[in-house]
This record gives C-alpha cells, sequence and structure tokens, in this order.
C-alpha cells in the first residue's frame, strides 16, 4: 500500500445542486482526506488546458463549456493508492453504468454532467495537482 495523493474536481453539475458535502462524505467514508480544497471559476483557457488530452473528442467543446457553467471545487485527496480508491468510490464515466453507492450512481445527471472528475493515474495526479494547486496551500 501507498500514501498517494489524487486530484478531484466537484464539477459545475454538482456545485449548482449543492453537493459538494454529501460528495465529500463519500470521499471522506472510503478514507481519503482532503488536505486542499478551493473553489473556483475556471476560466475558459483553463478548462481547455485541462482537457485537451479530448481535444479532439466530439464532446470537447460542450465538456469545455459545462465546466464553465458554475464554480467547481478543486482538491487534493490524500490516502492509501487514492488514485485508485478515489476513482473506484466516484464510479464509470457513464452514470447508468456505475456501481451503487458510488458518487456517479448517486448524483451524476449524464456522461457529461458527472459530477465529479479524478486523476487516472499517479503520473497525472501530480500534473493535474501543481495544475491548480502551490505545495504550500496543501496541508497533511
Ligand atoms: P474520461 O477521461 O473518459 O472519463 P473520466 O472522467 O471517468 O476519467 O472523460 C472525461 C470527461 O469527458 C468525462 O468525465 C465526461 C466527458 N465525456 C463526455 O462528455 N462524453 C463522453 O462520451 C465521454 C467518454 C466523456
Amino acid at each position: 500500500m501507498a500514501l498517494e495523493r489524487t486530484l478531484s474536481i466537484i464539477k459545475p453539475d454538482a456545485t449548482r445542486r449543492n453537493l459538494t458535502g454529501k460528495i465529500n462524505a463519500v470521499f471522506e467514508d472510503a478514507g481519503l482526506r482532503i488536505v486542499a480544497q478551493k473553489r473556483i471559476k475556471l476560466t475558459e483557457d483553463q478548462a481547455k488546458a485541462f482537457y485537451a488530452v479530448h481535444a479532439e473528442r466530439p464532446f470537447y467543446g460542450s465538456l469545455v463549456s459545462s465546466m464553465l457553467s458554475e464554480p467547481v471545487v478543486v482538491q487534493v485527496l490524500q490516502g492509501e493508492n487514492a488514485v485508485a480508491r478515489h476513482r473506484e468510490v466516484m464510479g464509470a464515466t457513464n452514470p447508468a453504468q456505475a456501481a451503487d453507492g458510488t458518487v456517479r450512481k448517486l448524483y451524476a445527471e449524464s456522461i457529461e454532467a458527472n459530477s465529479v472528475h479524478g486523476s487516472d493515474s499517479l503520473e497525472n495526479a501530480k500534473n493535474e495537482i501543481a495544475f491548480f494547486f502551490a505545495e504550500t496551500e496543501i496541508h497533511a
């Protein structure tokens, strides 16, 4: 087991419905500790850069605009195997396929408005954490 950090985003569909606390409770109950958190309004440049890996996908434009529609809560979660643990409790990308008890099964509205983002590898987690946070803003 390894102590890891991962980058989590509570997306606009969830902040709009005032679900930040309920989603954080799922994470904390799963053994993840919120070691940094801030509520921000993404700029278009930030949203485009963050999802640049999907730039050629048909859903990219819509995904970027949806991320700009309301504030998001960006957070660093720390715990044993945090990257995989977080992905597990987020649930499948498409809420129709998400397992019971996962954030996306509980709260997601659609494949795009799916309430949360989570880094998908330790390497991406490091880059995504650095995208939003200075080391001095993270307190374990
Ligand atoms: P992806 O990295 O495949 O999923 P995950 O968020 O589970 O790591 O996709 C990133 C986001 O892009 C996803 O959370 C929602 C959006 N998306 C769509 O809007 N339509 C799609 O068909 C897919 C695959 C993703």
